[in-house]
């Protein structure tokens, strides 16, 4: 079993290892709770009635709420459900939401905390490789409206995150791999390590029994750092936002049907591209991000003709200031820095090296 402190406002610890429901259910009671609320995706019904059972065999009350697949779980009927349960089971403050599942999940399950009761503990259990490396850790919550994605929410820190590398077996080969994006963003902004990694041996990051656990690891302990030191995203969080301006342009034209791994990927290219066009980055940099992303099958061009249609939905990017897109880059690896000034023929330059 591993640890990762987060540091920040509400410190919490990332527990990594196997088996960990019981772990989970003595986590819930050493903070008082009487009582958790397991949320949880339909495939995972078996899961959430096994630390069910762990729970009531520790005298803590359990309750499961079934929520649907992926992004249709980030609904305001779906949160009003979740507090209708809460309200019925009796929630008091010193009780605790459990997500486990997806960033879907994770982050809906952390939304419903955040506001019952002005704020109960969640303690999340992620089971994809996006969701262990990226949504469950940092205290980022929320649902989707009719606005847009993500834009209703909170920061509420989980009272701790445990990852069962168990449920790695589980997921299908795409899921692992769109999730490696976010491992090979944070190799990017902070560890060169993990480069180094996909660089020597693509296969066997992408195995379970290979050095996905370690990288899982470090990607983890890359965001701790960050968010420990900025967790309301006032500057170095920003960072974890590599290659996800026009990510979201990608994902949002794709009226998010792509896995977002997968945009994410093609974003890290265009970034790269732009940031060599202005002289940031080497041409070998930029030919290490594509090896990287293709070793693992990630996509690493773009479909032309829709330079407009993706440029909008940069312009609509949350973390634009001043009307100016603006963008994450690398002068080197582990090396961040901010574009905020590019012409609308640098960002076509950029978009047009994505051609296949
Ligand atoms: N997913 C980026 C962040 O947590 O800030």
């Amino acid at each position: 079993m591993h640890i990762i402190p987060v540091n920040g406002p509400s410190p919490y610890e990332v527990t990594i290892g196997t088996d960990l429901s019981e772990s989970i259910v003595e986590r819930a009671a050493s903070i008082g709770a009487a009582k958790v609320a397991i949320i949880h995706q339909p495939p995972l019904l078996a899961a959430a009635h096994a630390l069910a059972a762990a729970a009531e065999k520790r005298g803590v009350e359990a309750t499961l709420a079934e929520v649907p697949d992926a992004e249709a779980a980030k609904q305001l009927d779906v949160l009003a459900h979740l507090w209708d349960v809460l309200g019925q089971a009796g929630f008091s403050r010193r009780d605790a939401v459990i997500g486990l599942g997806g960033g879907a999940v994770t982050d809906l399950a952390g939304f419903a905390a955040a506001t019952w009761m002005r704020g109960i503990p969640v303690i999340q259990a992620p089971t994809t490789l996006l969701a262990m490396v990226d949504a469950a850790v940092g205290g980022k919550t929320g649902i989707n409206t009719s606005a847009g994605k993500n834009l209703v929410g909170a920061f509420h820190e989980p009272d701790s995150v445990f990852v069962d590398l168990e449920r790695l077996r589980t997921l299908p080969d795409d899921e692992i791999v769109a999730g490696s994006a976010e491992i090979i963003k944070t190799g990017f902004i902070h560890d060169p390590v993990i480069i180094e990694h996909y660089i020597k041996n693509p296969a066997l990051c992408l195995d379970p029994d290979g050095i996905l656990p370690e990288l899982i690891e470090r990607s983890i302990a890359v965001k701790a750092h960050v968010v420990g030191q900025d967790l309301k995203e006032s500057g170095l969080r920003e960072t974890l936002n590599y290659g996800h301006t026009f990510g979201h342009a990608v994902e949002r034209r794709e009226r998010y049907i792509w896995r977002h791994g997968r945009a994410v990927a093609v974003g890290m290219m265009f970034i790269a591209h732009l940031s060599h066009a202005r002289g940031l980055i080497s041409a070998d940099l930029v030919q290490t991000h594509r090896e990287i992303l293709e070793s693992v099958g990630l996509p690493t061009t773009y479909e032309q003709g829709h330079f407009e249609d993706l440029v909008e939905g940069m312009r609509h990017d949350k973390k634009n200031r001043g009307g100016h897109i603006r963008f994450v880059a690398l002068t080197g690896i582990g090396e961040t820095t901010r574009i905020e000034d590019a012409t609308d023929d640098d960002l076509r330059a950029a978009y047009t090296k994505l051609s296949a």
